[in-house]
């Protein structure tokens, strides 16, 4: 890791300077699909346009943004995305992607130049089809397969909801035949914590998500392609009660919409929607970041990034057996 960065991230974790080290962007909430349980398949009203785009992670790299995670929305979607990728990948930034897929094999040499891809995985076929419509399974396993043949590294994520609890294995069936692993996650009635939206149809109720995440445990422990670490792992031991990570957001995390609006996490209430990257500058808008840790993490990687951030070692270690 570049030394320059190993320095911005102790003086963000001594308290002395925050810094955007890690970017999450949205490009667009345009969108190839409309999945029931998500809430950003509709672009936004003033969504940048190419050249407020560049300059706003211009400004970024500037600051030592050394990894920028692309999201949506459908970022393949999006006109400038190959432009978008270029940028930042000559400014030596590392790129990764969430997508559904679809247009993975359309993009692929856009996609050969990220550091990994995330294709969204939310069942076997039938399951997944539910969700996210007919023929988004085949599609999703198409990107993945033209994804892994380009050489570039495929993670798959999984909202584990009502749609799909009691697939996980055969889901692991399915990755694992082509060469991959999945994270699993929660699904949430919202995409933002502390929303009125009533998500209840695809949430999984507690008991059951526990037992759902006792089996992934299980599956991990048999040396299964689970992708998430432990700390994700024990976080959704006790979620969404007693879990309280340690928070980057806002000291080396932040996550920027379509309209240039920042945000210290990316999974809060939006409704201030002042912080804006167009009027402020990057600089002007991050550091006028709150920090506020709410303990609601239910994005896999955030929370292992948080643990990691807090130093927390005994939250990476195997847990008893449940
Ligand atoms: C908003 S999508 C954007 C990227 C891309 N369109 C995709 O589907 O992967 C990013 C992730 O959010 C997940 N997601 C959407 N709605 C959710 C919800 N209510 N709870 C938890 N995860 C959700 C999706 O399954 C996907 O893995
Ligand atoms: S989860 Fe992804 S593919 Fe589905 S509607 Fe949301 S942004 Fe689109
Ligand atoms: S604790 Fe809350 S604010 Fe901090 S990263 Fe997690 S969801 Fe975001």
């Amino acid at each position: 890791m570049d030394s320059s960065i190993v320095t911005k991230g102790a003086m963000a974790w001594l308290g002395i300077r925050p810094s955007p080290i890690s970017l999450a962007y949205e490009l667009s909430w345009l969108c190839n699909l409309e999945c029931a349980y998500c809430d950003r398949h509709t672009p936004m009203a003033n969504e940048m346009k190419r050249d407020q785009i560049l300059k706003a992670l211009g400004e970024f790299v500037e600051l030592g943004t050394s990894s920028v995670s692309l999201d949506g929305g459908e970022p393949l979607a999006h006109p400038n995305v190959t432009e978008i990728v270029q940028f930042l990948v000559e400014r030596e930034v590392e790129v990764s992607m969430h997508t559904n897929g679809i247009l993975v094999p359309r993009k692929i040499e856009t996609i050969r130049k990220l550091k990994k891809v995330k294709i969204s995985l939310d069942g076997p076929k039938e399951a997944h089809d539910s969700m996210r419509g007919a023929g988004s399974f085949d599609s999703a396993i198409a990107g993945a397969r033209a994804a892994t043949q380009a050489g570039v590294r495929v993670e798959f994520t999984c909202s584990v909801g009502r749609h799909n609890a009691d697939a996980i294995e055969q889901l692991l069936d399915i990755v694992e035949g082509l060469g991959c692993r999945i994270l699993f996650q929660p699904v949430r009635n919202s995409l933002f914590v502390y929303t009125q939206r009533d998500g209840k149809a695809w949430e999984l109720e507690h008991q059951r998500s526990l037992a759902t995440f006792a089996r992934v445990e299980a599956a991990k422990r048999s040396g299964r392609a689970v992708a998430n670490q432990w700390s994700s792992l024990r976080h959704f031991r006790n979620f969404p009660y007693e879990a309280r990570p340690p928070c980057a957001a806002g000291w080396i995390l932040c996550t920027m919409d379509p309209e240039g609006v920042l945000f210290h996490c990316g999974e809060r209430d939006r409704s201030d929607r002042s912080n804006n990257v167009t009027r402020m500058g990057v600089a002007g808008a991050f550091a006028n970041l709150t920090k506020s840790a709410c303990g609601q993490c239910w994005c896999a990687r955030s929370v292992e990034e948080n643990y990691t951030w807090g130093l927390r070692f005994d939250k990476m270690l195997p847990p008893l057996r449940h």
